[in-house]
């Protein structure tokens, strides 16, 4: 299973304070060492971490493939069809969420133009959708060959249930359930994954997964045969701060291989 790492994290780093560290491009050569299949950023129209110099730079010098994560903007889509970065994955955009919160909606009538445009352009297209099968229904109807599986149920579900987050000023008051619900839901939320993830390969899509999945949730993902990719950002780049780039690549790397 290949792993491809969001780096959007460590923009943010640097846009805390607005100079020129941490530099997301020089992260790419620890990524590349490290492992790493692919490089994941979001071009987000906030500009709140990545920006249009990044993009261009990355593209130009990366020894690793690019995967935009964009929403369909007409003006982030034009650039992408300049720059052509390897992929896209079209995501879903609202200004104040604090990241990606769901899947597309696969029926906006701007989503089939914005598919032929990149596809015309010679970039593979992904959608990142939710894990239900009429998604990859319409998926399909789309005339994509990719998808990534959106797993922030999955991972706000453990997280509220075997973390400390349920007591924090963070709790996810949606899912503040009893324990024994949380379980339940847990179980439900992997088995939507796992049909997801069937019948797209049976359907001839290739099938990645990714969001909010972290050293403690990423096993039973890791274990579905189907999928063929995880994109992972935040938990690493959180690590990374206790044991360096590298070494928090090495260790997601480790229990994605043991999970296979
Ligand atoms: N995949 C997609 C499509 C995303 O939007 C994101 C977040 O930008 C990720 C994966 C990575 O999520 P996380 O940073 O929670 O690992």
């Amino acid at each position: 299973m290949k792993l491809g790492i969001n780096i959007d994290h460590i923009a943010t780093l640097r846009e805390a304070r607005k100079i020129n560290e941490p530099s997301p491009l020089e992260a790419i050569f620890v990524l590349k060492n490290a492992g790493a299949a692919h490089i994941t950023l979001h071009l987000r129209e906030d500009r709140r971490h990545i920006h249009d110099n990044d993009l261009q730079a990355i593209i130009a010098n990366s020894p690793l493939p690019i995967n935009l994560e964009c929403a369909t903007s007409e003006e982030i889509i034009a650039l992408a069809c300049e720059l052509k970065p390897q992929q896209v994955t079209l995501v879903p955009e609202k200004r104040q969420e604090v990241t990606t919160e769901g899947g597309l909606n696969l029926k906006s009538p701007k989503l089939q133009e914005t598919i032929q445009k990149l596809q015309d352009s010679g970039i593979i297209t992904s959608l990142f959708i939710d894990p239900n099968l009429p998604s990859i229904e319409q998926s399909l109807a789309l005339g994509v060959r990719h998808i990534e599986l959106h797993t922030g149920e999955w991972a706000n579900l453990n997280l509220m249930a075997s973390s400390n987050l349920k007591h924090t000023q963070h709790k996810i008051t949606s899912l503040d359930f009893p324990y024994p619900i949380l379980q339940d839901k847990i179980c439900n939320t992997l088995k939507q994954i796992q049909e997801c993830a069937i019948l797209g390969e049976r359907e001839g899509l290739e099938v990645c997964a990714g969001h909010g999945l972290n050293y403690q949730n990423v096993k039973p993902i890791a274990q579905i045969p189907q999928i063929r990719e995880l994109n992972i950002g935040h938990s690493i780049i959180a690590r990374a701060i206790f044991v360096g780039l590298f070494e928090a690549i090495r260790e997601m790397q480790s229990i994605i291989n043991e999970s296979i």
